[in-house]
């Protein structure tokens, strides 16, 4: 009920439009009910051999009020009753149309924009959030929450709103319309309504169930074709080929079995329905004989009624699934609500300061961490000097990018303290620490943009001159102006495709545009052949001068350069020395030393 009323609350900011559309649609209702009331005359007197050019009436009001009569909305050039009402037909017909136009116009743009409300405040939300929330949602998960989700919840604002008012609208009119012919009769035909819901919305609900089985079912054989292709040297390898196409047959037989238990539901429902109606329409008939006979009522009178009746069946129909579109938009909306509601973990503190440029030493002091439960890091004391290279080195695994992280506070520490010259982590800015850190990993994130504006990501104003002085140091800018459009080349799927070495390269760019006093490097060159390496490698030497490095490296040649080098090893720091101190120490980095980084000697 809490996510109902909050989703209908989105819709404030529309209120107006949404009364628009309620009175267009409440039109759209008087005009069913008039075409319903035309169809009196068009029996009674247009199909009447004895015309009468007398009034026709429409409607008499009840409680002794006025009778209306076509003739008043008819214009005066028109006098034969059958032009009378073919005018009518015509007429009520476009209003309604027009009606129906501007109101699901109307309702459908408060969905869309409610959506789009949604989406940048969802958007907005996500973002801001710490890395930790990132590591605990997967992206996969909040995309379509940002996506299909949201959709849902379009559907219901939109299409489920829109439908429910028009339907509403149209049954009142209807309604009107059977008790004013013939209450006795109205209240008869409702007394039967039930015995048209109920089955309906019952097969409606089995449908609606097993369709959703069937989407498990589906769901099914996307995992075992995930499972398998993706894993096919494994399936091959233990010659399980039989054995997996044996249970992908099984699947496909529960699928099968699935749909046809739905396609069972969905084939008996009209046949059903139309025999309830036949049923109907004979009582209807007995009853309506009778009394015609009798001169109770004209034909005109009857058929009217009937054809208000039958028109009935649809609005009734609807509305019984309205509720339906409705809950699942309400379940949708829970995970877009939770997602709005989470709190940042990682605050800046009310009263945090602006730390000045670095100038002196990143201290941790007994740093623990964990992601959950399970320490990562443990114990960690570790001092860089401002203008020190230090390496961390270690088996996968050991924690090396989980310390670069706590740098730039994308995490916060479990216990201990991480101090900025002096002042802790947490008592710091946020924008004032990243602002001092460029960091390259081996993933490079380069955006769909241009090249300039990719070099350029989060600087204000930057002039050319200054993008083509980092891509030079970065040697970049000889493959750029290569480019079909030079700087102004799109990046993307579509657009010019990099190597490895030349994305890493302009991610170098940015960083040396960025000009932090500290640099991060989180294997930068491991994804890169030994060709794209040397030219990386080079680029990153040009990045390092003059600052404060944390370089995480497999490869010697960046290793041995360092000031110091810390090998962490399952969480804690096992040695800490320069390369001549390690190499003949006969720790772990001796033996990293002799195992892994023997081929790469400079
Ligand atoms: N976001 C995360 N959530 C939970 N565990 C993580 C996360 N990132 C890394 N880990 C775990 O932390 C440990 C250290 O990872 P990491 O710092 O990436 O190691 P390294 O960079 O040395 O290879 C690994 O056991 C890894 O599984
Ligand atoms: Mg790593």
């Amino acid at each position: 009920m809490m996510k109902a009323s909050r989703l209908i609350g989105l819709i404030r900011p529309y209120i107006p439009r949404f009364i628009l559309a309620i009175l267009l649609m409440a039109v759209v209702g008087a005009c069913e009910a008039l075409f319903a009331l035309l169809i009196k005359p068009v029996f009674d007197r247009v199909l009447d051999v004895h015309q009468s050019i007398a009034p026709i009436l429409l409607f008499k009001l009840p409680f002794h009020g006025p009778a209306i009569y076509l003739q008043d909305f008819i214009p005066p050039g028109i006098h034969s009753p059958w032009a009378m009402v073919a005018f009518a037909i015509v007429a009520v017909t476009f209003i309604k149309g027009v009606s129906v136009y501007f109101a699901t116009y109307s309702v459908n743009y408060i969905g869309q924009s409610v959506v789009r409300d949604l989406r940048n405040m969802l958007y907005t939300k996500i973002i801001a959030q710490s890395m930790s929330f990132f590591s605990q949602n997967p992206t996969g998960r909040l995309m379509s929450t940002v996506t299909n989700d949201i959709e849902r919840i379009q559907d219901a604002v939109s299409h489920v709103t829109a439908n429910f008012l028009k339907q509403s609208f149209t049954l009142l009119g209807l309604l009107v319309v059977i008790f004013y012919l013939d209450w006795h009769l109205a209240l008869a035909s409702l007394i039967l309504v039930p015995f048209v819901v109920f089955p309906s919305a019952n097969i409606g609900r089995y449908i609606r169930a097993s369709s959703r089985k069937s989407q498990d079912k589906m769901a099914e054989i996307a995992n075992i074709l995930q499972e398998t292709f993706s894993g096919i040297r494994v399936v091959k390898a233990f010659g399980m080929e039989s054995f997996e196409a044996r249970k992908f047959m099984a699947a496909t037989r529960r699928l099968l079995k699935v749909n046809l238990r739905w396609v069972r539901a969905h084939a008996l429902t009209s046949p059903l329905m139309e025999l309830f109606g036949a049923i109907m329409i004979a009582g209807f008939l007995l009853y309506a004989r009778n009394e015609i006979v009798h001169h109770a009522h004209t034909m005109g009178g009857f058929v009217a009624f009937l054809f208000a009746l039958i028109k009935m069946y649809e609005p009734i129909k609807r509305l019984t699934s309205v509720n339906n579109a409705f809950q699942l938009a309400v379940g949708a909306s829970e995970r877009v609500f939770d997602l709005l509601d989470v709190n940042a973990e990682l605050k800046e503190k009310p009263n945090a300061v602006a730390l000045p440029p670095f100038h002196q030493e990143i201290i941790f002091d007994h740093v623990d961490f964990s992601y959950d439960d399970a320490p990562i890091l443990q114990g960690v004391n570790l001092r860089i000097r401002k203008g020190e290279v230090v390496a961390i080195v270690g088996s996968s695994g050991a924690g090396k990018t989980t310390l670069a992280n706590l740098i730039p506070r994308f995490f916060d520490v479990t216990r201990g303290r991480i101090l900025f010259d002096g002042c802790d982590l947490r008592d710091a800015t946020l924008s004032s620490l990243r602002a001092q850190i460029g960091i390259v990993t081996q993933e490079t994130v380069l955006f769909n943009d241009t090249v300039f504006n990719n070099i350029a990501y989060g600087q204000q104003s930057v002039s050319p001159e200054s993008v083509e002085e980092a891509a030079r140091a970065a040697l970049a800018h000889e493959f750029i102006t290569e480019l079909p459009e030079g700087y102004q080349t799109v990046i993307g799927e579509r657009g010019q495709r990099l190597s490895g070495g030349q994305r890493q390269r302009i991610a170098i760019a940015r960083a040396l545009l960025k000009n932090s006093p500290i640099l991060i490097l989180d294997e930068a060159t491991s994804s890169l052949d030994t060709e794209s390496e040397a030219l990386v490698q080079k680029a990153l030497m040009n990045l390092m001068v003059g600052r404060t490095v944390l370089v995480i490296a497999h490869r010697l040649s960046t290793v041995r350069r360092a000031d110091r080098i810390v090998v962490l090893d399952r969480g804690s720091i096992s040695e800490i020395g320069t390369h001549e101190d390690l190499v003949t120490r006969g720790g772990i980095y001796q033996r990293l030393h002799d195992l892994q980084f023997v081929d790469v000697e400079p």
